[in-house]
């Protein structure tokens, strides 16, 4: 047996729980004999009889000694990192880590427009002043892909004292920027790279996906294992390349922000994954892209369906992608993402992953058989035959305004003394809010920055084509909340 192929984590958990000890500690349920007997007999015995706490022998993800230890030093091995923390709390607390290991008061870190609300998160929690790089619209699906080499590039010559650059890759589409450009670039500045890999834990494990953070030579990666790697909601992975950054800190950020009270089922769920996709991920894989790739040119032969492929490599920001995901464009049915979803769920019972106004996304992951995607495709070609009357060109009015200046950090603006006025009338104050534009997805000002004439003008048009404009607690957008200016006293 390779050392691969071993569970530790999983394997002692079972170990332990046959020896059936007799517990005095938490969880109260005790093997779930104190528990609601109808959920008891739902999850079943397995499951509760591994949902155990960090007692001795069982190690503790604070100060892994023992099997978490072993778990943790094999993932590092599969993903060829130097150290691989495990997470409860998903991707967003391994985000949360990243930002909050590199980054304090006054720092600034350089971050794509669009980034995760983790990432915003951790920006106000440390108080670092975000340096904003619009990432690459996509005029023909609009959605937004990664940031450049060159505006990293330009972003770090500005700012040659950031503390971070970090970089979302593979996008939620599947779309790859050059990452091992843009690590040589920020590496030649002596600035530590973190990857945002919620998207792309498999891609390490086959040849023909893009390149992974930690093959691309970053420093840093949070990556969902629950995703797209097969362990359970809410399990994540951490990956570091030692050099820029110290485990050290990186562990002692990651217990800071970590419950107490950690999951064994989510951390026995990352050890069994991580060997299903070391041993198998790339037969698995292998028929997953050729699942997808038929997938793919079925929904191609459909009429006014569009199925994004590799035509959409060449740009920049579109250096890679990956086949697995299915960016169904279905703005030529004269209908919105939106519509479809609720259609196929209607009438197939099918649940895509996503949709916005032009598009919907599906995965196809190895848990797909040709069952489910003829299931896809047959409801796609019902739907266009349906809709061949009302079939149109449409254009895609995607145009994104000037980044606002930021006048103050977004945890001073956090903190700040707010007041409520009529949104005509917000130009020239400082925004308390988040407000964003779907597609595509990029907010339009944040906390700390000035809101101006062309923002409200921008987000009005917006609102007449039918664009869905989120994020302010007057949903009826009539209101926002700013930063309360004092008078001068007299
Ligand atoms: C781009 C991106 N980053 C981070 C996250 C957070 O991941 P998690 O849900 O594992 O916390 C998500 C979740 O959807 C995401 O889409």
């Amino acid at each position: 047996m390779t050392s691969q192929e071993q569970t530790p984590l999983f394997t002692g958990l079972v170990n332990h729980m046959n020896r059936n000890p007799i517990q005095f500690h938490i969880p109260g349920h005790k093997k779930g004999v104190g528990m609601n007997p109808d959920f008891r007999a739902f999850i079943g015995d397995n499951a509760l009889g591994i949902d155990l706490i960090n007692i001795e022998p069982l190690d503790d993800l604070h100060h892994p000694q023992g099997m978490i230890k072993k778990a943790q030093e094999l993932a590092a091995e599969a993903f060829s990192a130097d150290y691989t923390f495990f997470s409860v709390q998903g991707t967003s607390g391994a985000i949360m880590t990243m930002v909050l290991s590199v980054c304090g008061p006054g720092d600034k870190i350089i971050v794509p427009r669009n980034i995760h609300k983790s990432v915003t998160t951790a920006i106000i929690f440390s108080g670092a002043t975000p340096v904003f790089i619009h990432p690459e619209v996509d005029k023909e699906l609009g959605i937004s892909h990664g940031i450049t080499p060159e505006a990293v590039e330009k972003a770090l010559s500005a700012n040659p004292d950031a503390k971070g650059v970090l970089v979302i890759n593979p996008t939620y589409f599947g779309i790859a920027a050059d990452l091992k450009r843009i690590v040589g670039i920020a590496h030649s500045f002596e600035v530590p790279v973190l990857v945002d890999e919620a998207h792309g834990v498999h891609i390490h494990f086959h040849n023909d996906l893009p390149l992974s953070a930690m093959d691309a030579g970053a420093d840093l990666a949070a990556t969902s294992v629950h995703k797209l790697g097969g362990s359970l909601t809410q399990s994540s992975v951490l990956n570091l390349r030692e050099g820029l950054v110290s485990h050290e800190r990186v562990q002692s950020v990651l217990s800071m922000l970590t419950t107490t009270s950690t999951s064994y089922l989510l951390l026995a769920s990352i050890d069994a994954a991580r060997k299903h996709l070391a041993v198998n991920g790339q037969a698995l894989i292998d028929e997953t892209i050729h699942l997808a790739n038929l997938t793919r040119d079925a929904i191609n032969r459909i009429p006014n369906l569009y199925c994004v492929g590799s035509e959409i490599l060449g740009s920049e920001a579109t250096f890679d992608y990956d086949p697995t995901k299915l960016i169904i464009s279905v703005k030529n049915l004269g209908l919105t993402g939106y519509d479809v979803e609720g259609w196929l769920r209607k009438h197939y019972r099918i649940e895509v992953e996503l949709s916005d106004m032009y598009n919907i996304l599906c995965i196809i992951t190895p848990g797909d058989k040709k069952k489910e995607t003829e299931a896809l495709v047959e409801a796609l070609d019902k739907l266009a035959w349906e809709r061949s009357g009302y079939a149109i060109q449409k254009s895609v009015p995607v145009k994104i305004p000037e980044i606002p200046l930021l006048s103050m950090s977004p945890r001073d603006a956090f903190y700040a003394d707010t007041e409520v006025i009529p949104f005509l009338e917000a130009s020239g104050r400082i925004s308390a809010e988040s407000i964003m534009v779907y597609p595509p997805g990029i907010p339009i000002f944040i906390p700390g920055e000035i809101i101006t004439a062309e923002n409200i003008r921008y987000i009005q048009e917006n609102l007449k084509t039918g664009l869905p404009v989120q994020g302010l607690e007057d949903e009826t957008l009539h209101s926002i909340r700013v930063i309360k200016e004092h008078k001068a006293f007299r």
